[in-house]
């Protein structure tokens, strides 16, 4: 990485802000669902504070569009993090009114404080120069570990870092190494497995990885379009007729490229997009007319099982298919357990695969799962994230 990090500054005695991703779900009870993105940050945190720090943490949590609202408050999170490290973290009541400035200015060295939530003024999404002055002159040295949120050209995770000496974060570090080491200098062979629905999010993703991969595996609900691209008939299932021709394109410079580009031999279709629905196994070519794919079938999951288990690197975007409901879940689940017993580098982008790979019980088996959804995506686009070129280079 070609940026400093939390090494390369003194931190001791310092007031260090540190833009986390702590927007993980909450459900209706005030309780985290899942805190693995609290767990993540720990580790610079814990380092910020054997460092004799005072350490100040911001976060965004979910889209209260620019408003106080109590739904959006990161309290749960102070307490949770507090658990997790053994020590009382300070909650802030605001961003940058007196209660965050008096506590700010009162922190001892080793003390963590929690600001609110920097959604709470609409400056931060507007990257308002003065709000991220605000947040500056809070501390002496900017720390972004936010990798979730580094796709963002906000106030807290790109704006401030143009008045402090601004590093990176452990779990920056990390997520780069684990994602950068793929997309630049893949052990081979080099397989990526690309899911979800659309064809249209991924296009920036397929054409940035058919320069780099040896084989791309197509399932979820993007591979019907492929099949449209191939002349099948896809019945109900999900189609954007408007990027046919975009599918067609991958296809040919698939080829052109030398990538083995895969797509399923066959499926599993069902009559509604519901667990419940009449469903059973067809071949690519076979799709009836008044049913829709919702699924893989077993032959394409063998399929893809052989090639992620003979990869040196796996890099899965995407799940196969409807995996939230149990009869449409196998795919998702077998592609995970592949590269579960895969030997090569594995590696799941955040968002719905890292779900279905945590609630599924493989996270622990994979090289890396990200905590970024929106930014690891935009990484295998090869783009470059806003969070990361603010800070300061080596
Ligand atoms: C995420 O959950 O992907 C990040 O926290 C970013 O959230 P956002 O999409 O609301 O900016």
């Amino acid at each position: 990485m070609d940026k400093k990090t939390v090494r390369d500054v003194d931190v001791s005695g310092k007031k260090v802000i540190v833009r986390c991703d702590f927007n993980v779900p909450i459900d209706d009870g005030g309780n985290i669902t899942d805190d693995t993105r609290i767990s993540a940050s720990l580790p610079t945190i814990r380092y910020l504070c054997e460092g004799g720090a005072k350490v100040i943490l911001m976060s965004h949590l979910g889209r209260p569009k620019g408003k106080v609202d109590d739904k959006y408050s990161l309290s749960p999170v102070a307490k949770r993090l507090g658990e997790l490290l053994g020590t009382d973290v300070l909650m802030a009541d605001d961003v940058i009114g007196e209660d965050a400035a008096k506590k700010a200015s009162e922190l001892a060295e080793e003390q963590i404080m929690l600001l609110e939530n920097v959604r709470f003024h609409k400056e931060e999404t507007e990257n308002d120069p003065g709000f991220a002055k605000k947040l500056a002159d809070m501390a002496d040295i900017y720390v972004n570990d936010a990798f979730g949120a580094a796709h963002r050209a906000h106030a807290s995770t790109a704006g401030i870092a143009k008045h402090l000496p601004a590093v990176a974060g452990f779990l920056i570090e990390k997520e780069l190494k684990a994602l950068g080491q793929a997309l630049e200098n893949p052990a081979r062979p080099f397989t990526a497995v690309l899911g979800g629905a659309k064809v249209s999010s991924k296009i920036g993703v397929i054409s940035n990885l058919l320069d780099r991969v040896d084989n791309l595996l197509i399932g979820g609900g993007m591979a019907y379009t492929f099949f449209k691209a191939k002349g099948l008939n896809v019945g109900k299932s999900l189609l954007e007729v408007d990027h046919i021709q975009t599918a067609v394109k991958a296809l040919e410079d698939a080829k052109q490229k030398g990538v083995n580009l895969v797509l399923p031999s066959d499926v599993v279709v069902a009559t509604a997009f519901n667990n419940d629905a009449k469903h059973h196994t067809v071949d690519a070519e076979g799709i009836p007319e008044q049913y829709m794919g919702l699924d893989i079938g077993d032959k394409t999951i063998g399929a893809f099982r052989d090639i992620i288990l003979g990869s040196a690197t796996v890099v899965w975007n995407g799940p196969m298919g409807a995996f939230e409901m149990p009869n449409f879940a196998k795919g998702t689940r077998e592609v995970a357990e592949a590269m579960a017993r895969c030997g090569g580098a594995t590696i799941v982008g955040g968002g719905d695969s890292a779900a279905a790979v945590k609630r599924m019980g493989y996270a622990d088996s994979m090289t890396h799962v990200s905590t970024g959804g929106g930014a690891s995506l935009e990484l295998l686009e090869g783009k470059e994230l806003p969070g990361i070129a603010a800070l300061m280079n080596k």
